[in-house]
């Protein structure tokens, strides 16, 4: 009797082990080429989120979540995030409507467990700019289009190019409430 509970528990140890590796997520490191299975690639850029599905040595299989528009992937229906390029031939994987799946290899070094790792330059960038006249608020205190509209007039204040403003533009709303990092409140 005993051994059975000890197998039941042990089968229900395993199961659990499996649905974790199913469901693990990962996030691109930086910006990088995912590759389908006819050899076209789709660029995806830094901090999206990935489904492992297969681990295939030094390059993972993964799935991307996203709203198809051309060849360009958002992150949600309103496209406020661009978080690929597919190249012409790459085929996603409908869901329903515009929302896709993009499923490819990717290498492994690109990959990392940790989403805030992702962003710690920007993070820098992002506190040696914006903290001159007022204390910097979280990135996650805002929504996407919100940030959009309250860095046309920080980009002015904090005198930064089109460059800067880009790389910003895309951490704060990477990171924001409604962003690729999902943070609770
Ligand atoms: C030269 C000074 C200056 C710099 C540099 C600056 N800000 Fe501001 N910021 C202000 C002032 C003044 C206000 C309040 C007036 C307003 O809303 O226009 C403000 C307001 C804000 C608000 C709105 C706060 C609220 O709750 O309404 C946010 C968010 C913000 N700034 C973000 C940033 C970011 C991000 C940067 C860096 C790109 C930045 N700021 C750089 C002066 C600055």
């Amino acid at each position: 009797m005993l051994k059975v509970i000890k197998n039941i528990a042990f089968s229900i140890f395993l199961l659990g082990l499996t649905a974790q590796v199913n469901a693990q997520e990962l996030f691109v490191f930086q910006n990088g080429n995912l590759k389908a299975d006819n050899g076209k690639v789709a660029k995806v850029f830094l901090g999206v989120p990935v489904k492992v599905k297969k681990d295939m040595g030094s390059s993972t299989k993964v799935s991307i979540h996203g709203f198809l528009d051309g060849t360009n992937v958002y992150s949600s229906e309103k496209k406020e995030l661009l978080i690929a390029v597919l190249d012409e031939g790459f085929k996603p994987t409908t869901i329903k409507g515009t929302e896709v799946e993009l499923v490819g290899t990717i290498e492994k070094e690109l990959l990392t467990e940790n989403g805030a790792e992702v962003w710690e330059e920007h993070e820098e960038f992002f506190f040696e700019m914006c903290t001159q006249c007022h204390a910097a608020q979280a990135p996650s205190h805002h929504t996407m289009i919100e940030w959009e509209a309250l860095m046309l007039p920080m980009r002015g204040f904090a005198k930064l190019d089109d460059e800067e403003n880009s790389y910003l533009l895309r951490y704060l709303k990477s990171n924001a409430s409604n962003g690729l990092v999902k943070v609770k409140h």
